[in-house]
């Protein structure tokens, strides 16, 4: 089994042709050779609980927003405790200042190609761009700590954290519980609160009827809107 073979601590994720010595060089686009080429979005050879490091340079935008938290979460997974995690990702408020600064044509279109990328390969295009407030959100939804947040180059966030807690920590703690006492403990986790009828009965459902893991429905709970309105509301933002 690969994941099995993989004696790398360090993964650089969307390596693309910036490919690092250390790092497994994990990328979706088979042009740049990576270590690890992903197809369909099959992260599952990569090993969890095992990385000290997670480099993600120019990346993160590249992933579509309704898989951002997803991705984080998932990131956290590879991660051992502690683990730290290294971004670099697009400011959409850096890049309209330079709009606004600069208005001759090839600044203009410069800048408009920063924001939805170079769109020349498979994996070259940005579907999400970030504010401070949505990328320190789905950050610490995802329970990592923030150690250090800048703008760069007016129109880079580089964001140095790392993972304090393990969102599936909830799963083992309740390895032995029956699905209500299970299903009423990640709503707990996840959002605060208890489940709704509504809400607690479909993932009730899901589990008796096997169209769920354990795992799986609270990474349903973990990854969707309402954990990232949750968690803002938590810090007051
Ligand atoms: C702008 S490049 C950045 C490359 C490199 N990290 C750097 O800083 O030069 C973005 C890279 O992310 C890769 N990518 C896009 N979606 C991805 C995904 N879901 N998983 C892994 N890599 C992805 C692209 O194929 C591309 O190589």
């Amino acid at each position: 089994m690969l994941s099995k073979r993989i004696k790398h601590k360090k993964i650089n994720f969307g390596c693309g042709w910036d490919k690092r010595e250390g790092y497994l060089n994990v990328d979706v686009d088979s042009n740049c050779k990576p270590d690890l080429l992903i197809k369909n979005n099959d992260y599952s050879v990569i090993p969890k609980n095992h990385f000290n490091e997670i480099l993600a340079n120019d990346v993160l935008e590249h992933i579509s927003h309704t898989l951002t938290l997803s991705t984080l979460l998932d990131w956290s997974e590879f991660l051992t405790d502690n683990g730290t995690l290294h971004i670099q990702t697009s400011s959409i408020l850096g890049v309209a200042r330079q709009l606004t600064k600069k208005k001759g044509f090839a600044d203009q279109l410069g800048w408009t190609v920063c924001l939805f990328g170079n769109q020349a390969h498979e994996g070259d295009f940005h579907h999400v761009g970030f504010t401070e407030t949505t990328l320190k959100v789905h950050l610490l939804a995802a329970g990592f700590k923030i150690d250090s947040f800048k703008e760069r180059d007016q129109w880079l966030f580089h964001v140095d954290c790392h993972k304090k807690e393990n969102w599936m920590d909830v799963i083992t703690e309740n390895k032995k519980a029956d699905d209500e006492t299970y299903v009423t403990a990640i709503f707990n986790a996840a959002f605060g609160r208890k489940p709704d009828e509504l809400g607690g009965q479909y993932i009730r459902n899901a589990l008796k009827n096997k169209e769920l893991t354990r795992k799986q429905a609270a990474k349903h709970l973990f990854q969707s809107r309402e954990r990232l309105y949750y968690i803002a509301s938590q810090h007051n933002m």
